[in-house]
Formats: structure tokens, C-alpha cells, sequence
């Protein structure tokens, strides 16, 4: 069955792992809702050089250029206060919602019930409905803000799953961290990837 996936987009450093799951999750045939914030515009640019821009159907031509092979039919591109949105509302929520990557500014809300944007609102809504949400952070060091929030977070069922690749998988390349904090995001949502072998599932690591 198709999986509805909802994908944010935030302002914290780490664009490489949300567009890398948006291809993964397009090449596995889900169906894709995306939003962005302002600021992810902003990393997405510095990071990356990608143009996200602030219409959604741009940012969408723009994100399928990238991606070719991507079925159109499958990406949903929603601006920050589509409130007529599908997961604006919890009679038509996605299976799981993913903000990768995710700024304090956002987790910090979502902590709070703001629901003051699109992202939040989602979210919010995602929680309550008791669908899987996964918030992947990236902030070096963390302050007991943070931490309260990502506790109080943990503690309603989200799952904080920071940015932060293994090394025992022996990476070559950025994209091989890139793809180890990916993998770690399609495995808790049962979609299959065979980017990183799954513990103890295949010979030793470093072992032809
Ligand atoms: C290049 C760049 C990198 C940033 N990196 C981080 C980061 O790693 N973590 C974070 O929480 N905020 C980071 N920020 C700051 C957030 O973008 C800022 O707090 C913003 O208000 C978050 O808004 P949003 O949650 O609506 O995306 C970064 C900003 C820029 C421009």
C-alpha cells in the first residue's frame, strides 16, 4: 500500500538529508506532501546551491528537475499557511510526518502546540492523531532548552532522531553519511533501503 508521507523542510543545517529522503522516499513509490519553511529556503541555497522557491508549484518544478525519475503524481508541495492542506487537518492525516532537518525554532514550537505555520500545524496534528512523527535536529551543543523540548517531545510519542551519522559503517564519502542518517529514517518507517545493512544482518563490517 501507498504511504502517505509528510516531509518538512526546516531552517537548521543537514538540507542534504531531507532532499536525499525525498528522493528515497519518491523512488519507493510513497506519496509525498512537502513543506518548507523561509529558512529552509535559506540553508537549502547556502547548503546546496538549490533554488527552493516561495510558490509551492516552482519549488516543486524545481525539486522534479532534480529528480527525474520521480513520478509528478506523488509530490504535494504546500505553502506555509495552505491551511486547506490534507494535513492541516486530522481527518486526513499522513501515515508519518519526517521534519529533516529540523531547527530548535521549529521543535521548540511543536513542543508548545503553537501551530502558527503549516509545519506546526501538521505536526500538531500528527501527535494527536498518533501518527509517527520524526523530528531529526541538528544543533551543536545542545542547551536544557533543547533538551527539555526533545524530552517533553520523546515523551508524547515523537521520535527525535538527531543528525548524527555512525562511522562504523566505514563511510568514503559525504554521501555515505548522508545516506547512514537516511537509512536510519526509512527502517523506522518500514520502507525498505539498502543503503545500510541492518545490525547483525549480514557479514561483519570491513568483511567481504
Ligand atoms: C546556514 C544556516 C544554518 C543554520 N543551522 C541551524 C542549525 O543547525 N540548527 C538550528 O536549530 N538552527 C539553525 N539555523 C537557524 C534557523 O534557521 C533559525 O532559527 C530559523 O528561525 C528557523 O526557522 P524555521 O524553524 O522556521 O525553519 C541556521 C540558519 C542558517 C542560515
Amino acid at each position: 500500500m501507498t504511504k502517505t508521507i509528510c516531509l518538512a523542510l526546516t531552517g537548521a543545517s543537514g538540507m542534504p538529508y531531507g532532499l536525499r529522503l525525498l528522493d528515497c522516499l519518491l523512488a519507493a513509490g510513497s506519496s509525498v506532501q512537502l513543506l518548507y519553511s523561509q529558512a529552509a529556503q535559506v540553508v537549502a541555497r547556502q547548503e546546496m546551491a538549490v533554488d527552493l522557491p516561495s510558490r509551492p508549484s516552482e519549488a516543486k518544478a524545481a525539486l522534479l528537475a532534480r529528480l527525474p525519475a520521480a513520478n509528478p503524481a506523488r509530490l504535494a508541495v504546500y505553502g506555509r499557511e495552505e491551511w486547506f492542506a490534507p494535513v492541516a487537518s486530522g481527518s486526513n492525516p499522513p501515515d508519518a510526518m519526517i521534519i529533516c532537518p529540523c531547527s530548535m525554532g521549529t521543535l521548540a514550537a511543536i513542543a508548545q502546540g503553537l501551530a502558527d505555520n503549516l509545519i506546526e500545524r501538521a505536526a500538531d496534528v500528527v501527535l494527536r492523531e498518533g501518527r509517527k512523527l520524526v523530528l531529526v535536529p541538528r544543533e551543536t551543543p545542545f542547551s536544557a532548552i533543547h533538551l527539555e523540548n526533545m524530552l517533553k517531545l520523546s515523551q508524547m510519542g515523537a521520535v527525535i532522531l538527531p543528525a548524527a551519522p555512525g562511522f562504523y559503517h566505514q563511510p568514503q564519502t559525504i554521501d555515505d553519511l548522508v545516506d547512514f542518517v537516511v537509512a536510519r529514517i526509512l527502517n523506522l518507517l518500514n520502507i525498505p533501503q539498502d543503503m545500510l545493512p541492518r545490525w547483525g544482518e549480514h557479514h561483519r563490517i570491513g568483511e567481504d
